[in-house]
């Protein structure tokens, strides 16, 4: 990998609006005793931010694949909707799919300015260098921080702009959580501003168990590798032989549930916080949800955010929305 860590000043900070935890505080809070869990925003330093791109490439991880033709097919449909000046994604990993959405500005005449918003510093520094070689008229600003503490410090501007929030990332919301963010980006928002959103449909839970369990095992290490970043921050001694990864379809919540197992009693060190855990066999953290929605669920959900569908785009055969969304 190439040493990137002079270029890292060149991400914007933004602000959180409101206090959020520091990783110490979130273990402290949620770590020491059962129910144990994280928030997903951990995963992705930049082994984990490359480790989820190997998952969207893996045969059954089918989002990334049925989101990106969706996508492609309706991209110019939103570009000449929208006709923005500034695209604004959250969570915009390696913009992979955005990709889309630049190709229909190129042949629609429009060009807007890309501002790419993630916690991962390494991703927006790789994401921008690619982007500007392969669009000469882009300009790409790389934002980071967490859109959990609010949005209310991202950079403003007086023009039309289109957010965008793709990979079905709104599923690993719980409802209330969900339901706060949406009527954050929605308050941001001003009338002639859109957004873009992508979210998984519920579907055979064969499918989606097969999602989130690929034979190569690239979910289990991008689920283990959790540990090791509690590793490396708190100075802990996890040893991920001795936890199993294990998701599992929840059709009473339409939920893909992820979780790290304790294959064993064990005791870990925290030697930063200077705390002990004690995990008992079979003992587990949750590690992440991701929520698979109906079609009715989730206009439901925008809608009760303040939102107007203004479009909604199907992948038929393996169910996926885009849906695009005005301020009420
Ligand atoms: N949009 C991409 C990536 C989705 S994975 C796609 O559709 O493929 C989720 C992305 O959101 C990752 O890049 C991760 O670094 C980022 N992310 C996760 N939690 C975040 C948070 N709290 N604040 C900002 N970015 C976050
Ligand atoms: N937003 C992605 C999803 O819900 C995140 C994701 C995919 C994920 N695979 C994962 C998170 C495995 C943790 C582990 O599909």
């Amino acid at each position: 990998m190439t040493d990137i860590s002079s270029e890292k000043t060149k991400n914007t900070e933004f602000e959180p609006t409101r206090a959020i935890r520091s990783l110490s505080e979130d273990v402290e809070n949620s770590m020491l005793d059962a129910p144990r869990s994280l928030p997903a925003k951990y995963f992705y330093d930049e082994r984990g931010s490359l480790l989820f791109d190997k998952i969207c490439d893996s045969p059954e991880y089918y989002p990334t694949r049925i989101e990106s033709a969706l996508l492609k097919e309706v991209a110019k449909d939103v570009i000449d909707t929208s006709r923005p000046e500034y695209i604004l994604e959250l969570g915009s990993g390696t913009s992979r799919k955005t990709r889309h959405l630049f190709d229909a500005c190129s042949s629609s005449q429009c060009f807007p300015v890309y501002t790419a918003v993630d916690v991962c510093d390494e991703i927006l520094v790789e994401s921008k260098n690619a982007l500007e070689k392969e669009y000469g008229w882009l300009k790409v600003n790389t934002v980071s921080g967490d859109y959990t503490g609010g949005l209310g410090n991202l950079p403003k501007n007086n023009a039309k702009n289109l957010f965008v929030f793709l990979g079905g990332t709104i599923g690993n919301f719980s409802p209330k959580e969900a339901n706060v963010f949406l009527s954050e980006i929605r308050e941001v928002m001003t009338p002639d501003d859109l957004l873009l959103i992508g979210a998984d449909r519920v579907k055979e839970p064969e499918i989606l168990h097969a999602a989130y369990n690929d034979d190569e095992g690239v979910t289990a290490e991008f689920n283990l590798n959790l540990l090791e970043v509690l590793n490396r921050e708190l100075d802990a001694d996890f040893n991920t032989t001795k936890f199993e990864h294990y998701a599992y379809y929840n059709p009473l919540l339409s939920q893909i549930e992820m979780h790290l197992v304790s294959m064993r009693e064990q005791k870990i060190r925290m030697k930063n916080l200077n705390k002990e855990v004690h995990f008992l066999e079979g003992d587990h953290i949750l590690t992440e949800i991701s929520r698979k929605f109906t079609r009715v669920e989730l206009e439901r959900l925008l809608i009760d955010a303040g939102f107007k569908i203004e479009k909604h785009y199907e992948a038929e055969e393996m169910k996926f929305s885009l849906i695009l969304a005005g301020t009420d």
